[in-house]
């Protein structure tokens, strides 16, 4: 049997249609579109494996389930109703689990190449206008401040679970991770993405400190 890609894809929106935190499905719909762009530019890469770990990659989230090990278990399950090969389901598991980026900054986990794709498409969508857009959302969910002159970035970051969000902004968050995305990147495809995004951002936080000082 060949694995059915359209049970596994209704499983993603449903699980993801609840997310108000920035992981929402609309989040993986631009992660599965970024990564099928990157993988006309990766032949070696197997798009089925590539985009399955797309449409899954947040779907085991532990800022999405209460047990990521029982979220991992049920998955492991249904990909084998969905036919997947023990090697499909084995490889497919092993992107997901390693791939968030803010556990790989700290371990800088050696990806197979889908993984390598999909992480860079995940990445890119935290920067940009959307990777801004993404942040506030994220910063209002969270009840962190917009912005507070007097609150340095920090320079070294916890998992995103264990941070003290009274303690940072959303303006620090791009100096703590977005703005260093771009050189934390694996295909050439994606860091050439990356430039336009970054110039967006670099506007935007001039503009906004302009703003706020009244020096428009
Ligand atoms: P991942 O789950 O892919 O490792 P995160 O959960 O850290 O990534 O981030 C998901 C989204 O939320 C991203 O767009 C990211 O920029 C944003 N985000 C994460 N932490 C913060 C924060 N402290 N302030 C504002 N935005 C944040
Ligand atoms: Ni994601």
């Amino acid at each position: 049997m060949k694995p059915d890609f359209n049970a596994m894809k209704k499983f993603a929106r449903q699980r993801m249609s609840q997310d108000r935190s920035g992981h929402s499905f609309d989040h993986v719909q631009r992660v599965v579109n970024t990564t099928c762009k990157l993988l006309q530019q990766t032949p070696q890469a197997d798009p089925l494996i590539t985009k399955s770990a797309a449409y899954l990659h947040d779907t085991i989230d532990d800022k999405l389930v209460n047990d990521p090990a029982k979220a991992q278990q049920d998955l492991i399950n249904k990909l084998k109703q969905w036919y997947y090969s023990t090697g499909q389901i084995n490889k497919i598991m092993l992107i997901i689990t390693h791939m968030s980026f803010s556990d790989n900054l700290q371990h800088h986990y050696h990806l197979p190449v889908e993984g390598q794709l999909v992480q860079d498409a995940d990445r890119l969508d935290a920067i940009g206008a959307i990777g801004i857009a993404r942040a506030f959302c994220f910063g209002g969910h969270v009840g962190e401040k917009m912005y507070d002159p007097k609150l340095k970035p920090r320079i070294h970051m916890t998992k995103a679970k264990e941070r003290n969000y009274t303690q940072g902004t959303t303006i620090n968050h791009f100096y703590e991770k977005l703005l260093k995305i771009k050189d934390d990147l694996n295909t050439a495809a994606a860091k050439q993405l990356a430039q336009g995004r970054q110039e967006v951002m670099i506007r935007f936080l001039r503009e906004f400190k302009n703003e706020w000082n009244g020096k428009e």
